[in-house]
């Protein structure tokens, strides 16, 4: 398979995580490169559903090696708990299958608190975090004050470093009106943690290289989407990490001229979960699919905003993440819609947009430019094969693979691992 990046296209829950469970059939290594577990991946393997938040998808196959890099911010805590929940269900999770790098920087309670306090000071403007502390935590690694993982598991260290943070934490903590925090308890919890991840803990780097020096091929699993990068996306509504390709190298450290391959995932329509410009939202769309009790949140339960395909946004995408190849997942939600609309442009008075604007409130005052494409009004869940999709569902994920300017690869036309068309 050669090493592949997979990317979101869109805002988000995509179906990354499926599709990452089918590729990985043709991986030997999974590597997560950058988020935290705001992220959310569902993954169904014979009608039983796990959600991973920190732990790449690829940890549900067997003897395949699932890599947390050093662009991750990891909530300790949360991942010894996702690492059990795992187990309960059978999964093997040993230093063997999985590793976690000494850079990724850590996730701490005063992270989580700041989050909050910060959104609620927002008010109205919040940008609708999942509280999972991943903005402070990247703000605090750029500002070089932040915790990594070879302090979490040096108790000493670990000491140190969190009695003075907790300090200086404690003093904004109580300006913005939020408790303060116990530096015992903190500790307690934190280092236990530590020592329960110690044995999976490595120079991820180093592992990468041995591995491709081996011959194995990587996946890099993109989480979040290419409008949530804090770069390239609709900036402040974003998270706080390059979650586009180019984030695979710097968040894993593997090069640039190792990458031979970019996916793009994206639904026959678009999400977004959290506040910020979605110009195609569409209240009617959004009841459709939610009273087919789908697009909820797989991190915070929050329904997700729905509208029309995008292929502005999608297009863009495809500009900034290099995609070569699109998985279109979520056909079947459209299977009883009589006509469905494509965004094509945005105008916003006399300019036309063919890419978005950079400016969240040029966006917000933009109009689609939509076309209309015949719905096919038929159930797809059970195609396996391209030829099986009704002509006019094979029509539109054609038409949307070619607006994005990519090529089609994959059709999904339901959460299971069967349910995935090759094109
Ligand atoms: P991710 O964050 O990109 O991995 O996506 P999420 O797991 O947060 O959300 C995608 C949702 O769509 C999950 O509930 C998946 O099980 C589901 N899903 C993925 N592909 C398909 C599909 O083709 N059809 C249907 N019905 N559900 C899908
Ligand atoms: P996956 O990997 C969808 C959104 C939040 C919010 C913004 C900032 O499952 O696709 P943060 O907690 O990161 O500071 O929140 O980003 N967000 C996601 N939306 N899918 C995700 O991950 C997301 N991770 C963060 O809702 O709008
Ligand atoms: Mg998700």
């Amino acid at each position: 398979m050669a090493n592949t990046i997979l990317v979101g296209a869109q805002w988000g829950d995509e179906g990354k995580g499926k599709i990452i469970d089918v590729l990985t059939e043709q991986a030997d290594v999974v590597v997560r490169y950058a988020g935290g577990n705001n992220a959310g991946h569902t993954v169904m393997v014979n009608g039983k559903k796990s959600v991973l938040h920190l732990i790449p998808s690829g940890i549900l196959r067997k003897n395949k090696l699932c890599v947390i890099g050093n662009g991750v911010v990891c909530d300790p805590v949360g991942l010894v708990s996702e690492m059990a929940g795992l187990r309960q269900h059978g999964i093997k999770v040993t230093p063997k299958n999985f590793a976690l790098s000494e850079t990724a920087h850590v996730v701490l309670p005063y992270h989580r608190e700041l989050d909050g306090a910060r959104e609620q000071l927002k008010g109205e403007n919040k940008i609708g975090t999942t509280k999972r502390g991943i903005g402070p935590a990247y703000g605090d690694k750029a500002a070089r004050v932040g915790l990594r993982v070879n302090e979490l598991i040096d108790s000493a260290k670990l000491a140190a470093k969190l009695a003075d943070r907790i300090k200086e934490n404690n003093a904004v903590l109580k300006s913005l009106g939020a408790k303060p925090l116990s530096f015992k308890s903190v500790f307690a919890e934190y280092d236990r943690a530590g020592q329960q991840l110690k044995p999976f803990v490595q120079n991820t780097v180093v592992l990468l290289h041995d591995q491709m020096r081996a011959g194995a091929d990587i996946l890099f699993e993109g989480a979040q989407g290419t409008f949530l990068d804090i770069d390239h996306g609709t900036y402040p509504f974003v998270t706080s990490s390059n979650t586009t390709a180019g984030g695979a190298c710097t968040g894993s450290g593997v090069p640039p001229h190792r990458m031979d391959r970019v996916v793009g995932v994206m639904k026959a329509y678009t999400t977004r979960v959290g506040e910020g410009p979605l110009p195609t939202e569409n209240p009617e769309i959004s009841d459709l699919l939610h009273n087919m009790g789908r697009e909820f949140g797989a991190t915070t339960g929050r329904p997700r905003r729905c509208g029309w395909f995008d292929a502005v946004a999608t297009r863009h995408a495809t500009m900034v993440n290099g995609i070569d190849d699109l998985a279109i997942t979520n056909l079947d939600g459209l299977d009883t819609v009589e006509s469905i609309k494509v965004c094509v442009a945005y105008r916003r008075g006399k300019t036309q947009y063919d890419y978005i604007p950079n400016d969240v409130q040029v966006l917000a005052g933009c109009t689609p430019v939509y076309v209309e494409f015949e719905g096919w009004q038929a159930p797809t869940v059970k195609c396996r094969t391209f030829k099986q999709l009704p002509a006019k569902a094979r029509a539109y994920a054609k038409a949307i693979a070619d607006l994005s300017n990519a090529r089609l690869f994959i059709a999904s036309v339901g959460p299971g691992r069967e349910q995935t068309i090759f094109v």
